[in-house]
């Protein structure tokens, strides 16, 4: 594991910069490789990611995992994590004030990492790293922000009640690791969106 990375670890788990780590139960660092071409960015822990301190380990992380298995990827080979690394409590939506305290983790993972692209997972990620809303409109397509890229897909938890969804997921992420191997062909991917900082 890189050094950096471990350091930032455990920061995350130390960290009482919000008040979410009074309801707490354990900070959940981002998770996977160091070298991964991409990052997933959820939106916050929920109840089994709370209890064992990783992220989608509950029912919507198996939809992820599901959907990166359909693309021929294993979850070791990618990096995963979250706007706020604490559990908001009933799961409500992490305030503005949370994920603005949190973003440094986000950022330094980011730096660390540097992924070739950035898959955005949800309307709170896609709020909160791009400014943007209405996900269905942007889902399926490739933003670019200060130099980074990032492709837009709905969260795997919206999968669990809506069979149809699945397959806009699997789809999505197939497309995601095409693009992956273009890059890495060095080709000149297109881009659909871009994003004002
Ligand atoms: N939902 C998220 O957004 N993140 C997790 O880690 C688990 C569920
Ligand atoms: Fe710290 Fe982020 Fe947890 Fe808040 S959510 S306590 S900023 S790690």
């Amino acid at each position: 594991m890189d050094l950096n990375l471990e350091t930032l670890r455990q920061n995350v788990i130390e960290c009482t910069k919000c008040d979410l780590c009074k309801t707490r139960t354990n900070a959940v660092p981002g998770k996977g490789s160091f070298n991964s071409d991409v990052m997933f960015i959820g939106e916050a822990p929920g109840r089994n990611e709370d209890l064992q301190g990783e992220p989608f380990v509950g029912v919507a992380g198996k939809k992820l995992s599901l959907a990166l298995e359909n693309a021929g990827i294993s979850r070791d080979e990618v990096y995963i994590t979250n706007t706020v690394k604490c559990r908001p409590p009933d799961n409500r939506v992490p305030s503005k004030i949370e994920r603005d305290t949190c973003q440094e983790y986000l950022q330094k993972e980011i730096e660390i990492i540097k992924p070739k692209i950035i898959c955005v997972l949800g309307n709170t990620a896609f709020g909160s790293i791009l400014g943007g809303t209405e996900i269905t409109k942007f889902r399926g397509k490739v933003g670019r922000k200060e130099n980074q890229l990032y492709f837009i897909t709905i969260h795997p938890a919206a999968t669990i009640y809506n069979q149809g969804l699945i397959e806009v997921l699997e789809k999505d992420i197939k497309k995601l690791f095409e693009l992956i191997r273009e890059l890495k062909n060095g080709k000149q991917i297109s881009i659909d969106i871009e994003f004002s900082t």
